[in-house]
């Protein structure tokens, strides 16, 4: 009898997004192994339903192998490095392992014949748009060495599925945030706001808010915010789409965002509700390049992927960090 079961190489699977992504995989009734060199990421949040390798997804014989004998249907590649300021000081750390490593899998992809590849992408493309939505259309015009990975990869996945007849999308998540029950974000340094208040909320130590006078309701800058298990769903809805023989070969970017702004003193507030304390703020001049809003048109997420945010109210996020 031939086995049906979808089996999917997910890299950087012991990392936030990834862990979140491996459960959702699971529970969809899908084979996956985690290949992961542990570099940002934690064994101890590697499902126990899933296989795991150790090791660089750039290593391109070892994966061939990996995908030859674990018959992979498809690729959902989560790893990464992606620490803004990092990206900054370390350029060549980043186009290393987020555009080199990144295009030896896909390479080896293509040598095996794995027509599937899911890329974990960021807003970070997009840079300082004025826009007061992002669609997909929005240029391309990172700021930064990080957003700049994305967008060479994005631009290598596209060519490659154009000529190998693959079937390819980037997600461009925007500000991942939020626990599930067994995953929560454990990133050293944590640079990312939610998590961030709410150690400040406990601690007392002061936030630093960057610009209180940008042109919004409250002059505080405007994001999005939208949940891991949000995410990890849209990641398994992508995954079907790629499964499904009416799509057709080639490559598709959609945003994955909850579609709504929250501003920084927004999520001071709830913050401070949820704890029952207060958040020390220290106001300091803006920062060169941070845009005053980045808020996702997700349109297109909903109608190719049958895929809306269930669990990405900013207080509910906030909610899921504390309990
Ligand atoms: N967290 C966010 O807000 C956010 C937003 C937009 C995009 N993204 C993207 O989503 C993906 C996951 O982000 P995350 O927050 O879970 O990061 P993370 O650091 O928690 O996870 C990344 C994982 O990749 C692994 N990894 C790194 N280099 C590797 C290599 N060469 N070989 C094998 N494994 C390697 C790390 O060990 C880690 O487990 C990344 O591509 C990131 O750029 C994240």
């Amino acid at each position: 009898m031939s086995d049906t079961t979808t089996s999917v190489l997910l890299t950087g699977g012991a990392g936030y997004v990834g862990a979140a992504t491996a459960d959702a995989l699971i529970a969809a009734g899908m084979r996956v192994v985690i290949l992961d060199d542990l570099s940002s990421g934690h064994a101890d949040t590697i499902p126990n339903e899933a296989s795991f390798k150790t090791g660089g997804y750039g290593e391109s014989d070892k994966v061939e192998e990996l995908l030859r004998d674990a018959r992979i249907d498809a690729i959902v590649h989560c790893g990464a490095k992606s620490i803004v300021a990092e990206s900054s000081e370390h350029p060549e750390r980043y186009f290393a392992t987020n555009v080199q490593a990144s295009l030896n899998l896909l390479g080896a992809a293509c040598n095996v014949g794995v027509k599937r590849f899911l890329f974990a992408s960021s807003a970070a493309v997009y840079g300082a748009p004025t826009s007061s939505t992002i669609n997909e259309s929005t240029p391309l015009n990172p700021v930064n060495p990080y957003g700049a990975t994305k967008v060479a990869f994005e631009l290598a996945l596209r060519a490659y599925a154009e000529a190998h007849e693959m079937r390819a999308i980037s997600l461009r998540y925007f500000n991942v945030a939020g626990s599930t029950e067994r995953v929560r974000e454990r990133h050293d340094p944590e640079t990312h706001l939610l998590p961030r208040l709410v150690r400040a909320a406990e601690s007392g130590e002061p936030l630093d808010l960057y610009g209180n006078d940008y042109a919004t309701p409250d002059g505080s800058a405007l994001r999005d915010y939208v949940h891991v298990a949000d995410v990890a769903a849209a990641n398994l809805a992508a995954v079907n789409y790629l499964l499904d023989e009416r799509t057709p070969p080639g490559h598709s970017a959609v945003n994955i965002g909850s579609g709504v702004g929250t501003s920084v003193k927004q999520a001071i507030s709830a913050v401070e509700r949820a704890t029952k304390r207060t958040v020390n703020v220290n106001v300091l001049p803006r920062r060169a390049g941070d845009p005053p809003r980045l808020i996702a048109d997700i349109t297109r997420a909903v109608s190719l992927l049958g895929w809306r945010p269930r669990q990405s109210e900013t207080t509910r996020i906030i909610r899921s960090l504390i309990d």
